[in-house]
């Protein structure tokens, strides 16, 4: 009888999640219960959100308990059935976790997975989490018009990328931070930013200022920092901000600080909007099939980091911190 291989988080970090903090073991082949569905997971999610959610501070989520299996985001296949809604065959993406099978009851599933023109492990990324982080966010938070210069920071990443295509799918005028000349190279070449400004270069506060004369009409701040303290000093006159991740400020320890920025917002007119996608869970159908639609014209374009091999988990956090990933990172399991 076949095991299950799943990655139990072992440590509470203080900073980025390493691999010491987990243990791959071999668990015990699960089961579906009544009105439960047993999923065999193709493809596990990376996402920098895990920092948060293992931390023992105040979050959007409760922490995720020690000796537990790591909370992930999955695409699997259903293999057994005993709920009504589910039959085996089907593909579902929810909160499968960092294992290869899951027992589960449907509330852990977000949506089906029904594209079979398209891998499955899209769903996960521009059709899933990243994708439609980006839409709702511009949408719900930034609400960019034609014209609008838009700012993004993790340019290149995968919730980066797709902001800044579908910015510029409304016609606006794309502006995005990234860091090496690699990842410069992916966001005007591949993402179709009008201009790419690399922050690990000097001289950021005066290359905004040289492309956004007029400053920035919207910010879709990934990062928190430095970054974002010198595009509020960029930002243009009744701009909008989506706080959506603060990739590079600690959690908690140290306390982040920085300058204060409340004479720019009040003297700019400037609204900041705090964004997280999982207040969002019922709109994820309806906006993967919008994003699924540009991805099937090719106007929406993605990168994939696949990983193969669930043992590849615990040190996959790290690495996104460490911006070592060109693309979404995910790990294949079959
Ligand atoms: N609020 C929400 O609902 C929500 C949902 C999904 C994601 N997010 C957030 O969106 C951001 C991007 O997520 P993603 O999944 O698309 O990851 P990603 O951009 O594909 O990968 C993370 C990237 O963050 C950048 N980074 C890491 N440490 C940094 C630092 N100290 N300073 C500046 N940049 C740093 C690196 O890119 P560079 O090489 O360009 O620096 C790295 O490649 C994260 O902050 C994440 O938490 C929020």
């Amino acid at each position: 009888m076949p095991g299950n291989r799943q990655i139990i988080v072992r440590g509470r970090p203080t900073c980025i999640p390493q691999a010491e903090h987990f243990e791959l073991v071999d668990g015990n082949m699960p089961f579906a219960g009544a009105g439960e569905i047993l999923i065999r997971n193709l493809f596990l999610s990376v996402d920098p959100a895990m920092r948060g959610w293992l931390a023992d501070t105040s979050n959007y989520s409760q922490p995720i308990a020690i000796g537990s299996v790591m909370r992930s985001l999955a695409v699997g296949e259903v293999v057994e059935s005993n709920a009504p809604a589910f039959a085996a065959g089907e593909r579902v993406m929810g909160w499968f976790g960092w294992q290869q099978f899951a027992a589960t009851t449907p509330d852990a599933v977000i949506r089906k997975v029904e594209d079979r023109d398209l891998s499955p492990s899209l769903a996960l990324g521009v059709l899933g989490l990243n994708g439609v982080t980006a839409l709702l966010g511009l949408e719900k938070v930034a609400r960019p018009t034609a014209g609008d210069t838009v700012v993004v920071s993790t340019a290149a990443g995968a919730v980066g990328s797709a902001v800044g295509q579908i910015a510029k799918l409304l016609g606006c005028r794309t502006v995005g931070i990234t860091g090496g000349a690699e990842k410069l190279a992916i966001c005007r070449d591949e993402f179709g930013y009008d201009v790419a400004i690399d922050y690990q270069a000097p001289g950021l506060d005066q290359a905004l200022a040289n492309v956004c004369p007029q400053g920035a009409n919207v910010y879709f701040d990934n990062t928190a920092g430095p970054i974002s303290d010198t595009v509020y000093r960029n930002l243009a006159l009744h701009a909008r901000v989506v706080t959506c991740g603060t990739a590079s400020v600690s959690s908690w320890n140290p306390v982040p600080t920085g300058p204060r920025i409340e004479r720019i917002v009040m003297t700019r007119r400037a609204q900041i909007g705090g964004f997280v996608v999982l207040d969002y869970m019922d709109e994820f159908q309806p906006a993967g099939a919008r994003l699924a639609q540009w991805v099937r014209e090719g106007k929406l374009k993605y990168r994939e980091e696949i990983v193969d091999g669930i043992e590849n988990c615990p040190g996959a956090i790290a690495d996104l911190y460490e911006g070592r990933n060109l693309g979404k990172r995910l790990i294949r399991l079959v």
